[in-house]
């Protein structure tokens, strides 16, 4: 038997030290922030440690198998914690959590388990975890966009900050778990969103990044016949309502990035030339497999549009190898691809069989696991080899960079990022965090520009003349 209704609603208020650990994408950065508002209004304040809470929450992953077993070891970790420590209640909430909830909740280190579209629910779930019960709650909503909530910040104070603008995915590609853990899409109340917006700009933070797994796809319809607003129009209010912030939006989808979205961009110079266009594979055949509804020239119209609408624009993908049925001359068709776009940044991955998917169900995971290593490696290898030759060919450019802090090698070089999203690292002079400065480049690592601080202003922000043209191999 748990607590009578009147004992419950005491708990709930009853607050404590809560401490969040975060696994996966800026959704699940985003969302502890908000999981972290809703229990401070239930008297929770945020703990150092996990050795100093009350409650730990472990904010989940479940985008391939190695994600989850990162937490299965969390948990056993946990749970020797647990053992020490009386009275801490330890919860799994994200994508796990919603796939996993019943397998979870049965793991001796955990009492509590939420899915994404739950949070609202947390302050009675942790009372009710804290009082010995095995608390869960799992619907996924159509509705839920935690508006109103006011997200507790714990990033970097006052410098960048993430704004939700769609939550749960409707794409469906087959090898992909999000639309089963985050449900349906759904877009949040532009009025809402200015309000984060020019909150975050009024509280000093400089730069704010819009969030969803498909941002493009923003839809927001204002009662029955009236207006709906679409991403480009999203992006110009939120660029003219915060002149003083970079903007900076992820997910962009290749199926939904139109050319309006690149001419809004063109429009705001407070707007980051940076666009992250997922490619996944460079073979038309396997992504029609994976439900991508794009082929691989329609893909690169897109880069071509980019290059041609924002020149100077850094792109960056995600990208994976060893989908069902990959074949030797797909796997080619990606590298081609990569040579032809030249991103100046990819995440690259293996397949990794997400159970409930189209591609779970209906197509075998055939590629040997020796096989997916060997092409990861080459993928990685020009990979790394065409971001040191882009790096190299930004020698000379002059980039605004705003200073995140510290550059981890030497205290006297501060670092930040370009409008492109390139890591630009520089001497520190008088310039510190939170400060846009002109950043000259004169050197380069695979992975970071280095520079020196531009005495004058010669040319505007992050748009050098003569910068970087697509190759044309495949022109
Ligand atoms: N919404 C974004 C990203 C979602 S997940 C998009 O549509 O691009 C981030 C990346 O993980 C994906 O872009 C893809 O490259 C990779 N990914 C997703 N499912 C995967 C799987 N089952 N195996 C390997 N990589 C996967
Ligand atoms: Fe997954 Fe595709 Fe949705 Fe991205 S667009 S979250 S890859 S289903
Ligand atoms: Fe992972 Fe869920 Fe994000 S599966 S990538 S945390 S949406």
């Amino acid at each position: 038997m748990g607590p009578s209704t009147a004992c419950l609603e005491r708990l709930i208020g009853m607050g404590g030290k809560l401490y969040i650990e975060t696994f996966g994408c800026q959704m699940n950065i985003a969302d502890s922030e908000v999981v972290a508002s809703i229990l401070a209004d239930a008297g929770y304040e945020l703990a150092a440690d996990a050795a100093s809470a009350d409650l730990v929450l472990i904010n989940t992953c479940s985008v391939r198998d190695h994600a989850e077993q990162r937490v299965w070891g969390r948990l056993d970790h946990y749970r020797g914690l647990r053992r020490r420590k009386e009275g801490l209640a330890v919860g799994v909430i994200g994508c796990m959590g919603e796939r996993l909830g019943r397998e979870l909740l049965a793991h001796p280190a955990v009492s509590l388990v939420a899915g994404p579209d739950s949070y609202r629910d947390l302050p009675s779930l942790a009372a009710r975890a804290r009082q010995g019960e095995k608390a869960a709650s799992l619907g996924l909503s159509e509705t839920e966009t935690y508006d109103r909530i006011t997200p507790v910040r714990m990033g970097d104070p006052a410098l960048s900050g993430f704004v939700t603008i769609t939550r749960g995915c409707n794409n469906f590609c087959t090898y992909c778990i999000v639309p089963y853990t985050r449900g349906r899409e759904r877009s949040r109340d532009p009025f809402d969103i200015l309000a984060e917006t020019t909150a975050l700009a009024s509280a000093g933070f400089r730069e704010v990044t819009l969030l969803g797994q498909n941002v493009n796809s923003y839809l927001w319809k204002t009662g029955e016949n009236g207006p709906s607003v679409r991403f480009s129009d999203l992006l110009a209010r939120v660029a003219a309502a915060a002149p003083g912030l970079r903007i900076r939006f992820t997910t962009s989808h290749p199926k939904d990035m139109s050319d309006d979205i690149l001419h809004t961009m063109a429009r705001y110079a407070n707007i980051c030339r940076h666009i992250h266009l997922p490619v996944q594979s460079g073979s038309s055949r396997v992504l029609k497999l994976m439900n991508r509804r794009y082929d691989r020239e329609s893909y690169l119209d897109k880069i071509r549009a980019v290059r041609s609408i924002l020149p100077g624009c850094g792109i960056s993908t995600d990208l994976f190898c060893g989908f069902p049925g990959e074949r030797e001359e797909d796997h080619l068709q990606t590298l081609e691809l990569m040579k032809t776009v030249r991103f100046d940044l990819a995440f690259m991955f293996r397949y990794s069989e997400r159970p409930g998917t189209y591609a779970q169900r209906h197509l075998a995971d055939d590629v040997p696991e020796e096989v997916k290593l060997r092409r990861l490696d080459e993928i990685i290898r020009l990979q790394n080899r065409i971001s040191l030759e882009n790096n190299r060919a930004d020698a000379g450019k002059t980039f605004e960079v705003l200073v995140e802090g510290n550059s981890k090698k030497s205290k006297d070089m501060l670092f930040g990022r370009t409008s492109q999203n390139k890591v630009a690292v520089f001497p520190r002079e008088n310039h510190q965090k939170g400060d846009l400065v002109r950043v000259t480049i004169t050197g380069c690592t695979q992975t970071t520009l280095i520079g020196v601080a531009a005495p004058e202003p010669e040319v505007s922000a992050g748009e050098p003349p003569g910068s970087r043209q697509p190759a044309d191999e495949e022109a």
